[in-house]
Parts: structure tokens; C-alpha cells; sequence
């Protein structure tokens, strides 16, 4: 979605906003733009649908140069994705102009009130709305500040937005209201930033403050005011982010993808960091605030998702049922607040988001809030939005996934679930101690396994290029590993553009095995886990149809590599872990063939890293 970058300082503006908009481009976006106080008196302005690399060509030709500037790049909902609909977007009078992310739900009335004030439009955007309604107030007030704040009281929906004017050369305003992704504030020495996400400005200052819905910035070079749209004064908190800028870099690697799936070695190990005593044997996770009291309370868990992080909810259902015996629902975010749910006393609705900003999570967890639901996020982004709405949550300590197909905050979460299954059935009493020191000491291995499948990239490579040209897969999993075929099918699908469907095996006889044929390759996951005797019946019924079995299975598994055409091989690991290691030759698998088709890996066509509208 939209991603905004904004400077004031010392420095040239330009340099800085492009920098921090090409840390954004993972967001995903169809055009940019930077608009920069000229001299301090004049706006000056360049936008370029496409690539960011148009942009920065554009203003190698006409160059802008200024202390104060805002940038955008623009993932369009209203108008098509051309210069004249990129933000940012300058009123009539040429001193005003804004970037904005978010949808201006009420913006045909508001178009329409303003063209009979005799405004004209120079975009087809909902945004155009706010910047001439910031200049009507202007007029009047003569104040950007209560201007900024009469337009945020009258537009409808969720949104960040970022405002500078050439009458008041010595501040950035910056809102937000509701879920339409994070305003962020860099502080530096006498310069200042605003990002409406990290690593935009993470190799600028790693001190930062958010803003909460419905809160204001007033940035000048100094520091910055912080109020709600009333007025009321906030102290903002600023945290120091840890984040290695570097690690938002590629280094020796083609793709960001690539790059995140490698490092999973050192996410699992930092996942496990401080969480886990593999001594006594136990799992801590403060940040939950669990006590034996409220763990006992609790009378059911509804996880909430969407993408990935649904698949990993789905894998943790079974974990924490097999280990905690508290019942578990996975619900898709997108769907649970529009459909009444029930929830009853003791419920506690679990949001699972790398982002931490996707709109349909977020409205999931307001829904168990306002239902009376305690509210749990296992999240990776820190300061965002579903960290601090929640009673409780887990950081997934992955660091910043800029490729837009999510790898390493898929196999977190995984971990966190497993930790929490334990940690809960141990604060309610029914786990015995051997069994939690069995399953604790399990973890140990788990970034060594990890990096053990990533050696073995070379051999899903040579796999790649064999399926590069297929039409469609058809993945297969049961139990604990069903998930992980919808993920597989899901990352070949969003990268490869190749039409991927993920089933649960045993479903597959009620009407997939009609697709079966020799063109139709069925990857089929059969580790050594309590359903594989199913699945290598199920690899069976696939070969007898003539279907082209890729398997993932475990070394040295003779079965399965007799039956199977081709294996991708994964350690042994106790089944509950199993998930964490097939998903990676399924993440190589799915990189691979989008790289070899010389597609846009990181950036997919029409996707977003995160999605902060509906
Ligand atoms: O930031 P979130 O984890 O909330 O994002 C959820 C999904 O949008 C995300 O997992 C999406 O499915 C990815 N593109 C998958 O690779």
C-alpha cells in the first residue's frame, strides 16, 4: 500500500525522501512522487507513474532542491496509476500540498461540494478532496494546524496523512485516523522524520515515536508537538529500534525473498532468544502478562489472520489443542466481523500479523475487543498498530521482511504458537513436567534443522527449472501439514503468477483428483509426522492417475522416494515441528521458478506488502 516519506532539517530534502521511498517500494506501489519547499517559498513538484527508478530519473532531469520536503509512492484504489493521479497532490493556490494513504470514503459528496464552490480537480483521486478542503479552512482561519484538523473532522475513513505549506516553511504536519498503516517520527539532530513505515528512515536515526488514531504531529526541525484532534497534549514515547538498516538491504542476494528465506537460521534462533530456558525446561512470554489464574480462564482462543499469517494460525490450532486441550478456531479476518461471531466469556481472539497494520486483522481484533474478548497479537513490525491495541502479544523478532511473499514471519509465528501451546497447558496444570522438558528441549534444534533444508537449495532449484513452464499445482497436505499447502500454494501463486491450489489430501478424492493428469503437478507433503501413512496412499492415488508427484519427505525415507518422481528432502524432526522445515523447500521452490521466469519477486504485480485498506 501507500508509502510516505517527509523531511525537515538542514540537509537537501530530495536525496533523503528518495532514499527512504526506495526503502518503501516492498510496500508495493504503481507511481511516486516528492514535493519539496523550494527556498523555503515555493512548492515544487515531480510525480512518474511506474517504477521508482522514473521518478528519480525525473528529477535527475528537473531537479528540486529544499530543507523541507514530503515523497509517496501510490498503490491506487481511486484513478488510475498515472503522473497525474501520484501524489503528492498541491491545492489551488499552489502553497499547500499533502500525501496521503488511506480512502476518503465520503469523497464523491465532498467533490461534489467543492466543485459547486467552484474548485477545479486536477486528478481523479479521493485525496484531492482533503488538500482543497485544507485550503478552504485556510482561507478562513488562516492556520494550517486547524485547517488540517476541520479536514481530518470531516473526512470518513481511515488515514495518514502528511501536509506541508510554503506559508508555514517550518513544520510538516502529519495525522492519522483509524488503520490505514502507521505515521512514524524520526527524531535526529536538529532534522526530523516522518514514514509511514520503518525502514524508510531506519538509516536516518533508529529513535522513533508512533501515532495512535486520531493524534497530530506538528514536525519542525527541532522536535515535535504531538496532540489529538482536540487538542488534548500527548507525550509521545520514543523507542529506540533496534533494526539493522543493513538488514533491509540485499547484500549478496538476487531478491529480498531470497535474502529472508536464508535468514532463517538466525530468525528462528532470535525467535527462541529469551523466550526459551532450555534448562529448567520452561517458555517465558512476558508481554502476555499470563498468569495460572488467567490462563485457566481462558475457555477458548479464535485466531485471526489473513495469508500467510492465517496458514500459521491453522498449524498453531492443532498445537495448541494437541498441547493445551483449549479449543481453537482460525478464522480469516477478512470475514469474521461481518458475520456476528460469538464469543463467549473467557475467549481470547489471537491476531497473527507481520505488518501489524493489515486493516482486516486490525477490525478483527476491535470486534473481539468491543464482543468483551481479551486480545492477543503475535506481531513482527514493532510500535504497530495490532502491538499496542492488544492486551497482550509476542514480538516475532524476525527484523524487517521487505519481499512481499512473506517467508521468515511465516515460520516465526510457528514458533511463537508452539511456545504459547506450552507456556498455557503449563500455567493451567496439564502438562507434565517430562513431557514440557521433552517438548521445550524439541525447540533446541530447530535453526539448525532450518538451515539443513536451506542447503539443499541447489536441488529444489534443479526442481524449479523442470516446473518453470506448468500451467497449474495441486498441493497436498494433512493435519499438521495441510497448511502448508495452502502456504506452498500460496507463494507459488503470488510470485510465479502460476495457478497453485492447496487441499487438504484426504479431500482430494471428493473432487480435485479429477485434475490429475500428467500435466498437473501434485506436490505432496508427507514428512514423518502421525498422517503419513495417509499421504503415502494419497502420493498412490496421485501416480496412479498419472500425476506427477513431488514429495516432501523425510531423509532417507525409501517409501516415499520409491513412489514419489521427485523428493524434497527435510530432516528428521518431531512432528509437531515438522511444518517449520517443509515449508522451506516449498518457499525455494516457489522463488525459484518466479526467478527463473524473470518475474518481479519481491514486488508482484498488484500486490501489497501490507494491505491497510479493505
Ligand atoms: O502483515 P500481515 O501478516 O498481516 O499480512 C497478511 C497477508 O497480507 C500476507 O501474509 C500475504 O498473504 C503475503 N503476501 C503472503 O506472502
Amino acid at each position: 500500500m501507500c508509502g510516505i516519506v517527509g523531511y525537515i532539517g538542514g540537509k537537501d530534502a530530495t536525496p533523503i525522501i528518495l532514499n527512504g521511498l526506495r526503502k518503501l517500494e516492498y510496500r508495493g506501489y504503481d507511481s511516486a512522487g516528492i514535493a519539496v519547499l523550494n527556498n523555503e517559498t515555493k512548492i515544487e513538484v515531480r510525480r512518474d507513474a511506474g517504477k521508482l527508478d522514473n521518478l528519480v530519473n525525473l528529477v535527475a532531469r528537473e531537479p528540486v532542491t529544499g530543507s523541507i520536503g514530503i515523497g509517496h509512492t501510490r498503490w491506487a484504489t481511486h484513478g488510475e496509476p498515472n503522473a497525474r493521479n501520484a501524489h503528492p497532490h498541491v491545492g489551488t493556490t499552489g502553497r499547500v500540498v499533502i500525501v496521503h494513504n488511506g480512502i476518503v470514503e465520503n469523497y464523491q459528496e465532498l467533490h461534489e461540494e467543492l466543485a459547486a464552490e467552484g474548485v477545479t480537480f486536477n486528478s481523479d483521486t479521493d485525496t484531492e478532496t482533503i488538500v482543497h478542503l485544507i485550503e478552504r479552512y485556510i482561507s478562513k482561519t488562516g492556520s494550517l494546524e486547524e485547517s488540517v484538523q476541520k479536514t481530518l473532522q470531516q473526512i470518513r475513513g481511515a488515514h495518514g496523512l502528511v501536509v506541508l505549506s510554503a506559508d508555514e516553511p517550518d513544520k510538516i504536519i502529519a495525522a492519522r485516523i483509524g488503520n490505514a498503516g502507521g505515521v512514524v517520527i524520526g527524531y535526529g539532530e536538529d532534522e526530523m522524520f516522518v514514514a509511514s513505515d520503518i525502514p524508510a528512515i531506519l538509516d536516518q536515526t533508529h529513535r522513533m515515536s508512533f501515532l495512535e488514531s486520531r493524534q497530530m504531529a506538528i514536525v519542525s526541525r527541532k522536535g515535535v508537538i504531538v496532540k489529538t484532534f482536540d487538542g488534548k497534549p500527548i507525550t509521545p514515547v520514543i523507542q529506540t529500534i533496534n533494526w539493522d538498516p543493513i538488514a533491509a538491504e540485499k547484500g549478496e542476494f538476487r531478491h529480498f525473498m531470497q535474502k529472508e528465506i536464508h535468514e532463517q537460521v538466525r530468525s528462528l534462533t532470535d525467535t527462541l532468544a529469551g523466550r526459551v530456558d532450555f534448562e529448567k525446561g520452561i517458555i517465558q512470554l512476558p508481554q502476555l502478562n499470563l498468569t495460572s489464574e488467567t490462563a485457566r480462564k481462558i475457555s477458548k482462543i479464535i485466531i485471526t489472520a489473513c495469508g500467510t499469517a492465517a496458514h500459521a494460525g491453522m498449524v498453531g490450532k492443532i498445537l495448541i489443542e494437541r498441547i493445551a486441550r483449549i479449543p481453537v478456531e482460525v478464522d480469516i479476518a477478512s470475514e469474521f466481523r461481518y458475520r456476528d461471531p460469538i464469543i463467549q466469556p473467557g475467549t481470547v481472539v489471537l491476531a497473527i500479523s507481520q505488518s501489524g497494520e493489515t486493516a482486516d486483522t486490525l477490525a478483527a481484533m476491535e470486534e473481539g475487543r468491543l464482543k468483551g474478548a481479551t486480545t492477543w497479537s503475535i506481531v513482527n513490525a514493532i510500535g504497530s498498530q495490532a502491538m499496542r491495541v492488544a492486551d497482550g502479544y509476542i514480538s516475532m523478532q524476525v527484523g524487517p521482511e521487505i519481499g512481499v511473499a512473506s517467508t521468515k514471519a511465516f515460520t516465526a509465528p510457528m514458533v511463537d504458537l508452539y511456545m504459547l501451546a506450552i507456556l498455557l497447558a503449563d500455567l493451567r496444570g496439564t502438562l507434565p513436567v517430562d513431557q514440557r522438558k521433552k517438548l521445550v528441549n524439541d525447540l533446541r534444534l530447530v535453526p539448525d534443522l532450518a538451515g539443513r533444508c536451506l542447503e539443499r537449495e541447489l536441488e529444489v532449484a534443479e526442481l524449479a527449472s523442470e516446473l518453470k513452464d506448468s500451467k497449474n499445482a495441486l498441493y497436498l497436505g494433512r493435519g499438521i501439514n495441510m497448511p502448508i499447502a495452502y502456504e506452498g500454494a500460496l507463494k507459488l501463486k503470488e510470485i510465479s503468477y502460476i495457478h497453485a491450489e492447496g487441499y487438504p489430501a484426504g479431500e482430494m478424492k471428493h473432487g480435485p483428483i479429477a485434475l490429475i493428469d500428467k500435466d498437473m503437478p501434485v506436490i505432496a507433503l508427507a514428512p514423518k509426522d502421525p498422517w503419513y501413512e495417509k499421504m503415502a496412499s494419497q502420493i498412490e492415488q496421485a501416480k496412479a492417475r498419472g500425476g506427477k508427484v513431488i514429495a516432501v519427505a523425510t531423509e532417507e525415507d525409501k517409501k516415499i522416494e520409491q513412489l514419489a518422481d521427485f523428493c524434497l528432502w527435510i530432516p528428521p524432526v518431531p512432528w509437531m515441528l515438522s511444518p517449520i522445515l517443509t515449508v522451506i523447500p516449498l518457499q525455494i521452490l516457489a522463488y525459484h521458478i518466479a526467478a527463473i521466469r524473470g518475474l518481479d519477486v519481491d514486488q508482484p504485480r498488484n500486490l501489497a506488502k501490507s494491505v491497510t485498506v479493505e
